[in-house]
Formats: C-alpha cells, structure tokens, sequence
C-alpha cells in the first residue's frame, strides 16, 4: 500500500503526470468523493476506467479540469454556465454539448460532456500539473460504496491502480450534482450538495429531471444500483423501530454483530444498541453517510438503515443515496 498511496508532493504529481500522460490511471482526491482518473483525450486510458470499475459501458463519465483550462476546447459554453460557474460552487459538474474533442467512450457516444472544475485545492494543483482534461468517476468498484479516504480506493482496486494520492478525507462526502444546461432551463440530472434553490438564486430557474425515462435517458448511471456496502443490508421505517429492534435482537442472537444507521433524532431512540448517527443538518449527513457505511462493512456484518426523515433539499441528496445504498 505504501508504494501506492502516496502524500500529495513534488514527487507524486510528477508520477501522476506521467502516469496520466501515458494512459494509465491515478485516483485523486475531491471535495466530494475521491475520482478514478484518466487521460480524457486517450481512448484505451478511458477504457481501462471501465473495465478496472467493471462499470457498465453506457455510463459516461465526468471530466475534470485545472481552473484555467480552455473549457472552450472542449464544449460550447453558453450564459446559464457562465453565470453559474461564476459563483465557484464546490461539488458541481455541468452538462454541456461536446465539442467531440475528447475521447468518444468519455461520453459513450453522446452528444454532451459533464465537466467538473473541482473547488479542492488537492484536485486543483492535480489537475494544474497535468494540465490534460481527466475523466473521473468515483474511485470504486461499480455499485460499491464511493470513496471518501485513500484506503477506500485501496480497499477495493489494491495494486490494480499504480497511484492513489492522498488527501485525506473528503468533506463533502457525496457526488457532485449533475446539471445540464444545454436547454432553456438548468436540470438537475443527479442531486447532490448544490441544490436547486442554489442554481434559482442564480440564474432565475432550475428543475428535477422529471421521471424516470427522462433521466435514464439523459443520465444513464441514475438507472444503476449504487453505493451498496458488501455487508448484508435491512431497512425500516422510522415508525417500525420495534421492528428494527427485533431484528436487530434475534440477528445478534445467531452471533452476527449487527449495527443501526439513521439520523440524529433516531439515533437517540436507539442509544445503547450500535448505531451509526448520520446527524441532523444535510451537510453532517452528506460528510458522515459513505465514511460510515465503510466504517460498517469492516466492522460489522449486518447494518439495519432506518429511514431519515427528509426536511430539505440537501438531506434529500443525502437520502436518494441512503435509500440506494439499502436497496434490495
Ligand atoms: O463528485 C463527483 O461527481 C465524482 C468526483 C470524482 O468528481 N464523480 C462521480 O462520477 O460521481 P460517477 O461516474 O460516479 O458519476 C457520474 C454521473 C453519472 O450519473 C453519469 O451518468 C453522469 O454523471 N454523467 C456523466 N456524463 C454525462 C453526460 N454527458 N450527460 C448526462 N449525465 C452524465
Ligand atoms: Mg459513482
């Protein structure tokens, strides 16, 4: 592992330069979740992402760019993003049509790109000495949990990645919100810590992506099981906690070691039992929910989720997660 994951330096940046100019991959740090990057210009670098994620072949990726790369090389710009990106809002990737410069399996064969300009200064100085567009999704295995910490990354691709580097824990702890902005209006095509009250106070509008169909059609990776520990998973109702309790009980019975996940408010019902107390504001959820659904798997081997109860626009990005994460 030491070989591998490394401190962001001099020497790790000029081993990521070469490894990403070359086409092999680099996982790097984000204020959101860690990413799996590549060369977004190489085809076979981009292929390598897909089969070392064993990710399904029809969901694009996001390309991330330094600050003061030439976004116009890439997509046409146009004013809702101008004035958006205006307001350097971490964690946000926008939806633009492609300019077709970067490799065709990036946006597998459609006509937009999502590019991210990432706020971290980790992901910042990385992509400042690369100086190349990197295609990134999260770096995990495909329906696994995303990864906040190097040792995530580690945990689930080993040394099947040359470098991993390390900039501690990422605080945002969810992925970043997906928008396109190649129509009249902003949609929002994955939710995430910018929400759409966010995007109305800037450019006068925004809305959802409205059912299914839709956003299967404009997002593929929204149709895919997501984010699921490797442990077994229960989930109920905060209104059932009886129910939970006695699950809980008779799995602890047959020797499991059984733990509880929700917010604040439940957690305290629960207090005496394992629980993991996600918290209360959506910003203490956003940063605790896939830190601790790792946190679970490596020590637990059942996690009953109960349900959160959703009181704004940033716990339901949190719980469009929570409620994949536990999904049958
Ligand atoms: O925070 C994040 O966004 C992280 C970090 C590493 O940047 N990345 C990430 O990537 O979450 P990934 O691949 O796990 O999710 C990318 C999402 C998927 O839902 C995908 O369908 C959508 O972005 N997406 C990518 N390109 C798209 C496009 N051209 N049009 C619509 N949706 C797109
Ligand atoms: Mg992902």
């Amino acid at each position: 592992m030491d070989r591998i994951v490394r401190k962001i330096d001099g020497y790790s940046l000029t081993l990521a330069r070469k490894l990403i100019e070359d086409g092999s991959l680099v996982a790097f740090p984000t204020e959101t979740v860690y990413g799996l990057g590549a060369n977004a210009y190489l085809d076979d670098a981009i292929k390598e992402i897909y089969n070392a994620k064993k990710r399904p072949l029809d969901n694009p990726l996001i390309v991330h760019i330094h600050k003061d790369f030439d976004l116009d090389g890439i997509v046409f710009d146009n004013d809702f993003a101008r004035e958006i990106r205006k307001h350097n809002l971490p964690a946000l990737t926008l939806v633009y049509k492609s300019k077709n410069t970067v490799s065709p399996y990036v946006s597998c064969g459609m006509e937009t790109l999502a590019v991210r300009i990432p706020e971290s200064e980790f992901a910042q100085q990385f992509l400042r000495f690369v100086d190349l567009p990197v295609a990134a999704p999260s770096a995990n295995l495909s329906k696994h949990t995303s990864p906040v910490t190097a040792e995530h990354v580690y945990a689930d691709f080993g040394e099947s990645v040359p470098l991993i580097l390390d900039g501690g824990r990422c605080d945002g702890g969810i992925e970043s919100t997906v928008i396109d902005v190649t129509g009249d209006t902003p949609i929002i095509l994955r939710k995430g810590l910018v929400t759409k009250s966010d995007i109305i106070n800037i450019v006068g509008a925004c809305e959802y992506a409205s059912d299914d169909s839709t956003l299967n059609a404009r997002s593929p990776g929204t149709k895919y099981r997501h984010y699921t520990p490797k442990i077994q998973t229960e989930f109920f109702d905060s209104n059932n906690l009886d129910g939970a309790v006695n699950l809980y009980l008779q799995l602890e019975k047959l020797g499991k070691r059984v733990c509880f996940m929700s917010d604040g408010a439940v957690a305290k019902k629960l207090d005496g039992y394992n629980v993991f107390d996600l918290g209360q504001s959506g910003v203490q959820m956003a940063n605790r929910l896939y830190y601790m659904l790792h946190e679970a798997e490596k020590r637990y081997d059942v996690i009953i989720g109960i349900s959160l109860s959703v009181d704004s626009d940033l716990v339901l990005s949190v719980n469009n997660r929570f409620l994949k994460a536990f999904a049958k």
